[in-house]
C-alpha cells in the first residue's frame, strides 16, 4: 500500500498553514486534522505562499504509519516509530507522550525579526511543550528552541529534551562534519548520509567541542560548492553536551533532532516549573556555502557576537615568549615591546598568579588567584601602570572554572570541585573542574573577575581560558539530582558570564580553551572573540580558519604570529591577518626587517581591518582542492577588497597558474590592484597601476602570482574614484 506525500491514512489538513518566511526561505508548518503539527516544507520560499498547503500532493512516498514522522516536534512513546525529540516519564511513572497543536502567535520583536510561538499540549496530561522559533528575515536565519512545562501531580522526569526537529525531503542527502582534538580542531568530514542514525554528540561537559564541535552542513542533494547548490547550516547555541541525531528514516527523508545531550541528564521538572532548551540555529542556502556563510556572519554581526559592530584590539601575548617564566622586569621589557611593535594591548598569560603553590608549571596554584609576590612584588596595577606608561593597553589571563589539586582553593574547598566521593581522580591537564551548578561557586567566579577590574580599571581585556574537560561527574552541591549537572554547570556558567557583562558590557574577552573546541554561539553572545586553536601553524591555520570561516566571522576568530611553524614571519603575518591579529613572539628576537615587516603589516591591518571584520567574505580558491587558497573580504559599498592567498604545497613548480576570479566586486566599478606586506626591500610583480573593471576582475580574475619564493600573497583592491 502507498499514500501520497507525508499523509497518512485519515490525515486531512485543517487548512491552516504557518508559513516562516524569510527573505528566501520558507520553514512551513501545519497542523493537521488531529492537530499533529508537521513540517510541511522547507526550502525555497513561493510566491504564493498558497502554494505549501499543495506541497504533500508533489510527492509519492511510501505510506506514513504515524502520523508523527514529520513532526515540528516529535514526542516518544504514543504512536511514533523514530527518533524522538522529546521523552518523558509522567508524574504517575507512564513514559507515553502526545503532543498536538492548540494555538500559535507571531510578534515582531525587532525591526525584520519575528518570534513565532506554537503551544502543543498532551490531550491526556496537563503537559505543555512550547515552540520558539525566531526568524530573521533579511539574513535567513531561524533560531528555535522550546519550552517545557505541566501542571502535573508530581515530577515529570524529561529523557530528552531537543530543541529543534526539522524534516527535510531530497533525492539524498550530504553531512559535513568536524572532529578534533588538541591542536587539530575543525577538521571536516563530507559523506553520504545512509539509512539509520547519524549522531553528532559531545560528553565532554565543559570544553564541549573539542572532539566534535556542533556545527555541521547538510546538503539536500549534492554537495554544496561555494557559489552553487544547496545547503543547510546548523549550529547548537550550547556550551555544554549537545547531541544533533541525523536520521533518514523509512520514507528516505532527513529528520534533525538537535539539543543538549541527553546523555546523564535525565532532567526532574517540577510541577509548574518551565525548563527552557537552548536554540538551534540554522539556515538554507540555494546559492551554495559562500552565500550561507555570509548570511551567517551577518546574522552574527547583527545579534550574536558580543559587540559585533565594534572594534577589537590587536595585541602581544607573552605565552609563548616566556611561558611560567617572568617577573616584573621582563614584562616591563615585553611591555616595552608592544608599544615597538606597534600593537594596542599586551595581553598577560598564565603564571602570575598563587603563592602556597606558585603557579609556575601547570602542575599548581591555579584557582588561588592572589597576585603571584615573587614574580610581582608590586601586583597587577604596577604593570597595568606600566602599561599606561607606554601608551599600550593591558589584558590578563585566567581559567576560572578550574583548579590544580594542589591549590589552596581545593584544600579549603573540595565540595566545589566536580569529583566523584569514593573514586581515585582523573586529570585533564592536571586540573579538576570547578562545580558551576553550585550559587557559590558562581559566585567566586563572578568575584574573580570582578576583582581584576575592581583593582584594576583600566584592564582592557581577558583572555578567559578553560582547559578541563569534565572526568569523574558529580556534584556535592546537587545531591540527589546528579543527572542535572552537565545541564546546570553550562547554566550557571551563562549565569556568571551574564552578571560580569551586566557589570562590564563591553570589555572584549576571548573564549579560550587550551586551543579551540568551545565555540558557539550562546557563549559568542559574552566574548568578542575566540582561540581556534593552539595550533598557530600558518599552514595549519589556513585550512582550519577556512572551515572556521564558515560559521563564526573573522572578527571574531583570533589569530596569533608564534613561532609554530616553518614558513617565513611574513606568511604567518598573512595568515593571522584573516581574522584577529595578535601576535605571540618575542619581538626582541626580532631582526630590524622583520620588526619594520610587522610595523608596516600592523599598519595595512588598522587600514583594512573594518573590511576584514564587517565585509563580506568570498572563500574563491579551497586549499583541499588545489595548491593554494583564496579568499577576498569585500567591503558593503564594494570599494575596497583585501585578497589574501596562499601556497599550501611547495612541490616544484607549484603556484597559480590561472587566474583567480573575485567575487563581491561592482561589475562597473574600475579598480586598482596593490600588492601589501612586502617584505622591505622586495617588490611585487603585480602592477599597481594598472586599471581593471570588477567585471574583468570577476569574470577573468587576477593572478596572485603565487610561487615557492612568493607563497604568501595579499592583494588589496580599490574602486578608482573617477
Ligand atoms: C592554553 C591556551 O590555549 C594557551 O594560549 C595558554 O593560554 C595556556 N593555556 C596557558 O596555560
Amino acid at each position: 500500500m502507498a499514500w501520497a506525500g507525508t499523509a497518512y491514512p485519515g490525515m486531512q489538513a485543517i487548512g491552516q498553514t504557518i508559513p516562516l518566511e524569510t527573505r528566501s526561505t520558507a520553514l512551513v508548518l501545519q497542523a493537521d486534522d488531529k492537530k499533529n503539527l508537521q513540517i510541511l516544507y522547507y526550502g525555497e520560499k513561493l510566491a504564493d505562499a498558497a502554494g505549501y498547503a499543495q506541497v504533500p500532493q508533489a510527492y509519492r512516498q511510501t505510506a506514513e504509519y504515524t502520523g508523527v514522522l514529520a513532526s515540528a516536534y516529535t514526542p516518544a512513546g504514543s504512536r511514533n516509530l523514530a527518533e524522538p525529540a522529546i521523552a518523558v516519564t509522567h508524574a504517575d511513572g507512564n513514559t507515553s507522550l502526545d503532543l498536538r497543536y492548540v494555538t500559535h502567535t507571531k510578534q515582531e520583536v525587532a525591526p525584520q525579526v519575528a518570534l513565532y510561538t506554537v503551544t502543543l499540549q498532551d490531550p491526556v496530561y496537563p503537559f505543555t511543550a512550547k515552540l520558539f522559533y525566531k526568524v530573521y528575515t533579511q539574513e535567513d536565519v531561524i533560531e528555535q528552541w522550546s519550552e517545557i512545562s505541566h501542571q502535573e501531580k508530581g515530577p515529570v522526569v524529561l529523557n530528552k529534551f531537543a530543541s529543534a526537529n526539522l524534516h527535510l525531503k531530497a533525492s539524498e542527502f550530504w553531512l559535513t562534519q568536524y572532529h578534533g582534538d588538541w591542536a587539530k580542531e575543525m577538521q571536516p568530514e563530507t559523506s553520504r548520509i545512509t539509512h539509520g542514525i547519524k549522531t553528532l554528540d559531545s560528553k565532554l561537559g565543559t570544553r564541549a567541542n573539542l572532539f566534535q564541535p556542533s556545527v555541521f552542513m547538510v546538503y539536500p542533494g549534492k554537495p554544496a560548492t561555494e557559489e552553487e547548490g544547496t545547503v543547510l547550516y546548523g549550529a547548537m547555541e550550547w556550551s555544554g553536551n549537545f547531541r544533533i541525531d541525523l536520521e533518514l528514516d523509512y520514507q528516505d527523508n532527513l529528520r534533525i533532532v538537535a539539543g543538549m545531550n541527553n546523555f546523564a541528564s535525565a532532567y526532574t521538572l517540577k510541577p509548574r516549573e518551565t525548563f527552557a532548551t537552548p536554540a538551534f540555529v540554522f539556515l538554507l542556502s540555494h546559492h551554495g556555502k559562500g552565500e550561507a556563510s555570509r548570511k551567517l556572519h551577518t546574522w552574527a554581526r547583527n545579534y550574536k557576537l558580543l559587540d559585533g559592530h565594534g572594534t577589537r584590539l590587536t595585541l602581544l601575548n607573552n605565552w609563548e615568549a616566556t611561558y611560567f617564566d617572568f617577573n616584573e622586569q621582563k614584562l616591563f621589557g615585553l611591555l616595552k615591546d608592544t608599544r615597538r611593535l606597534g600593537v594596542d594591548l599586551f595581553l598577560l598569560d598564565d603564571g602570575w598568579f598563587a603563592n602556597k603553590y606558585p603557579r609556575n608549571g601547570d602542575t599548581a596554584g591555579l584557582g588561588d588567584w592572589g597576585v603571584n609576590r615573587t614574580k610581582l612584588p608590586n601586583g597587577i596595577s604596577s604593570l597595568v601602570k606600566e602599561a599606561a606608561n607606554n601608551d599600550v593597553k593591558f589584558g590578563i589571563w585566567i581559567e576560572p572554572e578550574m583548579v590544580n589539586p594542589k591549590s589552596e582553593l581545593y584544600e579549603k574547598h573540595p565540595e566545589w570541585v566536580i569529583r566523584q566521593p569514593a573514586r581515585e581522580e582523573h586529570y585533564f591537564r592536571n586540573q579538576l573542574v570547578l562545580d558551576l551548578s553550585n550559587p557559590a561557586v558562581q559566585q567566586f567566579v563572578f568575584q574573580v573577575v570582578d576583582n581584576l577590574f575592581t583593582e584594576n580599571p583600566s584592564l582592557a581585556y581577558i583572555k578567559w581560558d578553560c582547559n578541563a574537560v569534565i572526568f569523574n561527574a558529580y556534584s556535592a552541591h546537587l545531591k540527589h539530582q546528579q543527572s542535572h549537572l552537565y545541564i546546570e554547570y553550562v547554566r550557571g556558567l551563562y549565569h556568571v558570564l551574564a552578571k560580569i557583562r551586566q557589570k562590564y558590557p563591553k570589555v572584549p574577552m576571548m573564549l579560550c580553551s587550551g586551543g579551540g573546541g568551545r565555540v558557539d554561539y550562546a557563549a559568542l553572545q559574552y566574548f568578542t572573540e575566540f582561540w581556534p586553536s593552539d595550533n598557530t601553524d600558518p599552514l595549519e591555520r589556513i585550512f582550519m580558519q577556512w572551515e572556521y570561516s564558515h560559521f563564526y566571522p573573522a572578527m571574531a576568530t583570533s589569530n596569533h604570529v608564534t613561532a609554530w611553524g616553518k614558513q617565513s614571519l611574513k606568511f604567518k603575518v598573512d595568515v593571522a591577518m584573516m581574522g584577529k591579529l595578535g601576535f605571540d613572539i618575542v619581538v626582541g628576537e626580532l631582526k630590524e626587517q622583520e620588526l619594520t615587516f610587522c610595523q608596516e603589516a600592523l599598519r595595512h591591518y588598522n587600514d583594512l581591518k573594518q573590511v576584514i571584520w564587517q565585509g563580506d567574505l568570498y572563500r574563491l580558491a579551497d586549499p583541499h582542492q588545489g595548491s593554494f587558497a583564496s579568499l577576498v573580504y569585500v567591503d558593503a559599498t564594494r570599494a575596497t577588497g583585501v585578497m589574501f592567498n596562499y601556497l599550501v604545497n611547495n612541490r616544484y613548480g607549484e603556484g597559480s597558474p590561472l587566474p583567480v576570479k573575485l567575487r563581491g566586486l561592482d561589475p562597473a566599478a574600475r579598480y586598482t590592484v596593490r600588492e601589501i606586506n612586502l617584505l622591505p626591500g622586495t617588490t611585487s610583480p603585480v602592477n599597481p597601476d594598472a586599471v581593471y573593471t570588477g567585471d574583468f576582475l570577476m569574470k577573468v580574475g587576477i593572478n596572485p602570482q603565487l610561487t615557492t619564493d612568493r607563497a604568501s600573497v595579499v592583494l588589496q583592491f580599490s574602486k578608482v574614484t573617477p
